[in-house]
This record gives C-alpha cells, sequence and structure tokens, in this order.
C-alpha cells in the first residue's frame, strides 16, 4: 500500500478515524464560549453542504468518460461521506449539550437546498460546489499552518478531527475543479459560482453562530466583542476567505497552483492522526463507490 505522500499526488485516500468525543468538554476552544460557538457553527452547517457537493460532482461526473476522473470523483465521495459522519455525531453531542439545532437545521435545509439549489440550472451548482471546495481547502491550510491557535488552544481530540478534515481537503482540492472543467469550464459561471459561494458561506456561519450563541446564557454582546478583541484571528478570517476568492477569479488558476499539498500530507502521516485513524479504508478498488 502506498503511503499517504504517495497517494496525495494521485488519488485521494478514503479514512474513518475514530475521534472519541465523548469527553470533550462543552468550551472545547479555548475555555471560550464565544470562540467554541463560532466554530461549533461549522458543524451545523458542513454535514448537508457535503451531501450538495456529492450531489452535485456524482450529477456532472456521470457525463463524463475520462475513467482518471471517475475514480477520483469516488475517492472524493468517499471523504465526504465520511467528514460528514464525524461532524453529524457533533451534532449528536451539541444536542446532549442542551443546544436546540433543529430548527436551525430546517431552516437552512429548507432555504439552501429546497429553494436555492433546485431554482438554479446544475452547471451553476456545480459552480459553487468548486468554488466553496476552494474555499474549505483555504481554510484548511490556514488552519493547519504552524501558529494557529487550533493546535495550542483547542481540545486535542476537536483539533485533530478539524485538521484531518482540513487535510482531506487539501488531498481532493482538485477534484470538483476538474470536473467542472470536464464537462464546461465556463469563466463566467465559475465566477457565479464565486459570488454565491462567499456569500453563503459567510452569511450561514454567521446565522448558525447566532443561533447557538443566543442559547448560551454566558454569552453577551460585551462578551463577544471581548472574545473579539482577544483572538486577533478572527479578524482574519473574512479577509482570508475574500483572499482566496480573489486569487480563484484569475482565468488560469487551478487548485494543483497551490502549493500547500506537504501541510496535508505532514499532518496525515502525524502521530496525532495515526492515533485517531484506527479504521482507515484500504485503497484498492474493492473499496470504490460505483459512480
Ligand atoms: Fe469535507
Ligand atoms: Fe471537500
Amino acid at each position: 500500500m502506498k503511503s499517504d505522500s504517495e497517494t496525495l499526488a494521485g488519488l485521494p485516500v478514503v479514512r474513518h478515524p475514530n475521534f472519541s468525543l465523548k469527553d470533550v468538554p462543552r468550551y472545547w476552544y479555548g475555555k471560550e464560549p464565544e470562540l467554541t460557538c463560532f466554530v461549533n457553527a461549522l458543524h451545523l452547517f458542513i454535514p448537508d453542504g457535503e451531501n450538495f457537493f456529492v450531489r452535485t460532482i456524482l450529477d456532472a461526473s456521470r457525463s463524463t468518460n475520462d475513467q482518471a476522473l471517475r475514480l477520483q470523483v469516488q475517492r472524493f465521495v468517499g471523504q465526504e461521506a465520511s467528514h460528514s459522519l464525524h461532524h453529524r455525531e457533533y451534532q449528536l453531542m451539541l444536542v446532549k449539550q442542551g443546544y436546540e439545532i433543529e430548527s436551525w437545521l430546517t431552516w437552512y435545509q429548507n432555504l439552501a437546498y429546497k429553494r436555492m439549489e433546485s431554482t438554479r440550472s446544475p452547471l451553476l451548482n456545480l459552480s459553487i460546489t468548486v468554488a466553496l471546495e476552494h474555499l474549505i481547502s483555504s481554510l484548511g491550510e490556514w488552519i493547519l499552518k504552524p501558529g494557529h491557535s487550533l493546535g495550542d488552544k483547542a481540545d486535542p481530540t476537536m483539533a485533530a478531527l478539524f485538521r484531518w478534515h482540513a487535510a482531506e481537503e487539501i488531498e481532493h482540492k482538485s477534484v470538483a475543479y476538474d470536473v467542472f472543467q470536464n464537462v464546461s469550464g465556463n469563466l463566467l459561471i465559475r465566477w457565479t459560482g464565486m459570488l454565491i459561494a462567499s456569500g453563503e458561506i459567510l452569511c450561514f456561519w454567521l446565522s448558525a453562530s447566532q443561533h447557538l450563541m443566543r442559547q448560551d446564557s454566558r454569552i453577551t454582546i460585551k462578551s463577544i466583542l471581548a472574545c473579539w478583541s482577544r483572538n486577533h484571528e478572527l479578524n482574519l478570517v473574512v479577509p482570508h476567505l475574500l483572499h482566496a476568492a480573489w486569487s480563484y477569479l484569475r482565468p488560469g488558476f487551478h487548485p494543483a497552483q497551490i502549493d500547500n499539498n506537504m501541510l496535508a500530507s505532514d499532518w496525515l502521516n502525524s502521530e496525532s492522526m495515526k492515533n485517531n485513524d484506527k479504521h482507515k479504508v484500504p485503497c484498492n478498488n474493492s473499496n470504490e463507490i460505483a459512480i
């Protein structure tokens, strides 16, 4: 079997790490309720978002005869399914902690998928997936870099979960883009996808954060402002996303041009990852998902 660093140059690897979430403290990020809620908001919208990515990519890839690309798509689907599963598991933890998330999830699913997705063309939906994949892998690169506070402020299990997800986003960063180029490559549609994706990720992230924060009596406007001024990284989220979006608009852009594969492979081969990676799916064709 190839090592992770070898497979990174080719096919993404489907892993099923075993993160034990039951001992994760309620305020797992720096013991700060505001910061924890802001990052917990990601657990709310990521799983349905990843299902959307899988739907759009599977739909588009059915029309391609490029077998190498179809294999990349199969691995992409396997990785996203695994991410989705772990974030859903944390949703259950949030419910156990007393958070009501069902009303927000229903509102989000109705708006983002029953209304918005169904009224857009399949190609525009695919372009939104491509743009979101780029934004997410850019955030992934950020949190994998040495010095990010996830390393020293967060509960180690949660830090490992987010960094595993980040590393796999980098591992499959080109798949959605290559599918889009294969079926269309229209620059105007790619740009439109980024415009919609940037707005959606910011709106849903803020909305989910607000939904969680208003259920916590320890959180007030004053405490949010204090948290924001203590954690300067929070001020960098929007500029980081805007910078990633801007670089994506260049006509000759391709995700493979971004030099971050080593960051991902270093994490995937690290001791922290190996300790959680008890159930790695062997890299052979018997595990592929038929598309
Ligand atoms: Fe993912
Ligand atoms: Fe992804």
